[in-house]
């Protein structure tokens, strides 16, 4: 079988679970050896790397894991530089995506500043470390691949920090063309992982689903295999996107 990211790194945030973790393992099983960026699950990201180095019997290991807040400049800049030093290359491809959200889905006008500014930190000032570490350390020349993970609804901070995070991006596709690494956003819509059912009730999920075009939550599949093509050679002339991958919610 071909593997089409082999002798490629990847960095993965968010990897503990959800769509981090589900990206992680297709790069992985398609060659890539991988950094899994973890905040709080330990357990989870130790797991998931003897689940991926299980298939391999090289002397480097195919996957690492390493503890770093996004909202934290140095600690990111820990990643990049232990990911160099293990697998002796700089990242081909970041994939980032960790962030949290509101649970109580509280409105604009009545959210404390406190939770405000922790949101924003994590996703839109996470993501601002996250791409400029990326911008400058991913491989030039082709190949390189940076891919953030967006939401639709314009409700609340969450929409707001991804907001800050759909313009990055756009924003830096125009600095590294010159590189030949692209930069994209799937924005995904309503995606049955725990982040999504986190404070909801099954009615709450089941109108969700109803209210999908395709009558359907997002599956982590549906977009991992999205991230995969993004990542691809084949993805090449795709870069500065927001790429709404939510069943065709408008
Ligand atoms: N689920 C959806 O319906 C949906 C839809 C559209 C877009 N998205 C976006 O897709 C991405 C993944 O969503 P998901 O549902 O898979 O999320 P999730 O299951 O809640 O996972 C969130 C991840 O973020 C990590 N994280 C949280 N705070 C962090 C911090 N300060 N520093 C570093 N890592 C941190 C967590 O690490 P630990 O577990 O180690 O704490 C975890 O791995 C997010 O950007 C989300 O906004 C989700």
């Amino acid at each position: 079988m071909s593997l089409p990211f082999q002798g490629r790194v990847a960095i993965v945030t968010g990897a503990t679970r959800g769509i981090g973790r589900a990206t992680a393992l297709q790069l992985a099983s398609l060659g890539a050896s991988i950094t899994l960026v973890f905040y709080s699950r330990s357990v989870e990201a130790e797991r998931l790397a003897a689940e991926i180095n299980s298939s391999s019997s090289a002397s480097i290991p195919r996957a690492i894991t390493i503890r770093a807040d996004v909202s934290d400049p140095i600690a990111v800049r820990s990643v990049f530089d232990l990911t160099e030093k293990t697998f002796k290359s700089p990242p081909h491809i970041v994939v980032h995506s960790a962030a949290i959200f509101d649970r109580k889905y509280q409105s604009m006008s009545s959210i404390p500043q406190a939770i405000f500014d922790s949101i924003m930190s994590v996703n839109a000032q996470g993501a601002f470390h996250v791409f400029q570490e990326a911008a400058n350390r991913v491989v030039p020349g082709g190949g390189g691949r940076i891919i953030a993970l967006s939401y639709l609804p314009r409700h609340g901070v969450y929409a707001c920090s991804k907001a800050v995070v759909e313009a990055m991006v756009e924003s830096l596709a125009n600095v590294l063309k010159i590189k030949r690494i692209t930069i994209n956003c799937v924005a995904a819509g309503p995606a049955a992982t725990d982040m999504f059912f986190a404070g909801k009730t099954e009615e709450d999920a089941k109108v969700a689903a109803e209210n999908n075009p395709m009558e359907r939550l997002g599956v982590l599949e549906d977009i991992a295999s999205f991230i995969y093509f993004l990542c691809s050679d084949a993805g090449e002339m795709v870069s500065g996107r927001v790429i709404r991958a939510n069943g065709g919610m408008i």
